[in-house]
């Protein structure tokens, strides 16, 4: 089988759509005139620990690729192992990050042992799928742009050798920057190359050309819109100026993959971040200005590629599906205050050892943890310095918060003063994880938690550390809600119930608050930050019911006093 002619393809990640949603998010997709529909696999959303593996409900891969079918699509299908994608990780599953030794994206043997794994586990319920079966799988991609990352090229040929030894039998192919070390390192002989770009269409298809002369041209990732990062600004393309770099594509007669389609939403924790300058957390949405918006929006941009593609293909005669119905907006006072140890039941069980463990070590890695444990100031006081903070701490001693610091600043040491009574202070260092690097050099680097705590230069002993899942099924069940909000600025739980009189889409806004996390009906809908450019979440009519829905929030800086349901989405 060769890779077919022309690819008109477009990205959907069925890990950022509701599964009651897949079936209208690739019709509008199909209607915009695709030929194709993309998706990487998420090893991460799979695979909770080592040797466990989830394919049911949002997780039933084969029923997005069927359902994609249905509309008449073809499938590409990226399984990583590593995916990049904005996704904490890259797609690798923390728990990695559990044996010290271990290096990613290389023949490390008990990496290998775990890629071979969820090969293993993957590739049987793909193989059926593949086109040569009558399936829609028409290629399958070895890796991600591993060009931009090493230089094993063993490494890339197992995971290509393990593809085909399993019954891959559809063309495979890599994707890579298009300058010629990406493609050196990336590529591997007899395996299509394609690239991914965002411009400069001739340029990008000449070096290729110039690294593989006479094979078909793909541009794998065309970024005609992009991500956001917490506290930047937010991303947006000029939609005609997008479609003229597809034109190029397709009047040079290449191939394309739109990324995104649509991006869909980083729901729970599993949005990833950069190490570029500092951590950049990366926001809840994945709009990434797609032509179909997070909320399903048929957008100016959709209009202008469906143009775009018209030209070149035969377009469906169907019109895109309706703008799905949205719930009238209210606003919402809180009903409801906890304090944070008011979810205490819900917490993982505590590890105790001398020294604190990483979050990697003692459960899902995600969420926050709780370290304590108690140290003897000094009648002259002394600094309490956190080792490898990632990547932010509130830091209470003797119950009262003493800091809210980020690594820097965790590094630099808070002072701490002796108790008059001689006796030592009790310490609690709650840690949040704000999402794992997905891209570069410092993939895997930062394991969350702390490393070790320090009073001057003297180590402080004997923790318990406690795993808090903010994302585990019912967390929000064990909280015991009554009370007042906290005075000063902790973690306070905070809760209001908002009667619908049937499931509609919505945005929950909240205004006047700090930072934190929100949940709908028991599932934690994502981060919210002041910070912005994200000011809505969205909450997708599957979510709701007829009736009353509880709306959990956790704040981690400062409460507001009201919940906002919107009916318009604002990300900046
Ligand atoms: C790279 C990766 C994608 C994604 C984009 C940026 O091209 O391959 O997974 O991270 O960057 O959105």
């Amino acid at each position: 089988m060769t890779f077919p002619d022309r690819v008109i393809s477009g990205a959907v990640h069925y890990f950022r759509v509701h599964p009651d949603l897949w079936a209208d998010r690739l019709a509008r997709v199909a209607a915009m005139g695709l030929n194709t529909v993309e998706t990487y696999v998420a090893w991460n959303f799979h695979s909770p620990a080592p040797g466990t593996y989830d394919f049911t409900g949002w997780r039933d891969l084969p029923r997005f690729v069927e359902l994609a079918g249905e509309q008449g699509l073809q499938v590409l299908l990226r399984p990583g192992p590593y995916v990049c994608a904005e996704w904490d990780l890259g797609g690798l599953p923390a728990w990695l990050l559990r044996d010290p030794g271990l290096r990613l994206r290389c023949c490390d043997p008990a990496f290998l042992a775990a890629v071979d794994d969820y090969l293993d586990r993957l590739l049987p319920l793909v193989v059926p799928l593949q086109a040569t079966r009558g399936g829609p799988v028409v290629a399958v991609q070895v890796e991600n742009e591993y060009g931009s990352f090493g230089d094993d090229a063993d490494y890339l040929r197992h995971v290509r050798d393990g593809l085909v030894g399993r019954g891959i039998d559809v063309p495979l192919f890599t994707s890579d920057g298009p300058g010629p070390d990406h493609l050196a390192s990336g590529t591997l002989p007899g395996t299509l190359a394609t690239v991914n770009f965002g411009s400069r269409v001739a340029e990008a298809f000449g070096e290729l050309e110039r690294f593989r002369p006479g094979e078909p041209k793909m541009c794998m990732e065309l970024w005609h819109g992009w991500f956001d990062h917490w506290g930047e600004q937010h991303h947006t393309r000029d939609p005609g100026e997008a479609a003229a770099v597809l034109e190029e594509i397709l009047a040079a007669g290449g191939s394309v993959n739109l990324y995104m389609a649509h991006g869909g939403t980083s729901f729970g924790l599993w949005s990833g971040a950069n190490l570029e300058a500092g951590h950049q957390p990366t926001v809840t949405s994945y709009d990434y200005d797609a032509p179909v918006g997070e909320a399903g929006e048929i957008t100016e941009k959709f209009h202008a590629f469906r143009t775009v593609i018209g030209r070149y293909a035969h377009l469906p005669e169907r019109e895109p599906p309706a703008l799905p119905p949205r719930l009238a907006p209210q606003t919402l006072p809180v009903e409801r205050w906890a304090p944070f140890g008011a979810a205490s039941a819900a917490w993982g069980d505590a590890v105790h050892g001398p020294a604190p463990r990483w979050m990697e070590e003692v459960g899902s890695g995600r969420g926050l943890v709780l370290y304590r444990g108690s140290v003897l100031v000094p009648p002259d006081g002394g600094r309490l310095v956190l080792e490898d903070l990632a990547d932010r701490a509130h830091v209470f001693a003797d119950d009262r918060l003493v800091g809210v610091v980020d690594p820097a600043e965790a590094a630099a040491g808070i002072e701490l003063a002796p108790r008059p009574d001689g006796a030592p202070t009790r310490l609690e260092l709650l840690v949040e994880n704000r999402g794992r690097v997905n891209f570069g050099p410092g993939l895997g680097r930062d394991r969350k938690g702390v490393g070790a705590v320090r009073l001057g230069n003297r180590f402080v002993h004997g923790w318990q550390t406690v795993p808090i899942e903010l994302d585990a099924d019912g967390f929000t069940d064990a909280v015991a809600f009554g009370g007042e909000p906290a005075g000063e600025p902790a973690p306070t739980y905070a809760g209001v119930t908002v009667h619908v009189d049937a499931p509609a889409d919505g945005f929950l806004a909240l205004p006047g608050w700090g930072r934190g996390f929100v949940w709908l009906g028991g599932f934690l809908l994502g981060r919210y930050d002041e910070a912005g450019p994200q000011r809505t979440l969205y909450a997708p009519a599957p979510l709701w019911r007829a009736g009353a829905n509880e709306v959990v929030v956790l704040e981690m800086a400062h409460v507001g006093e009201r919940v906002e349901l919107r009916d318009v989405s604002d990300l900046g």
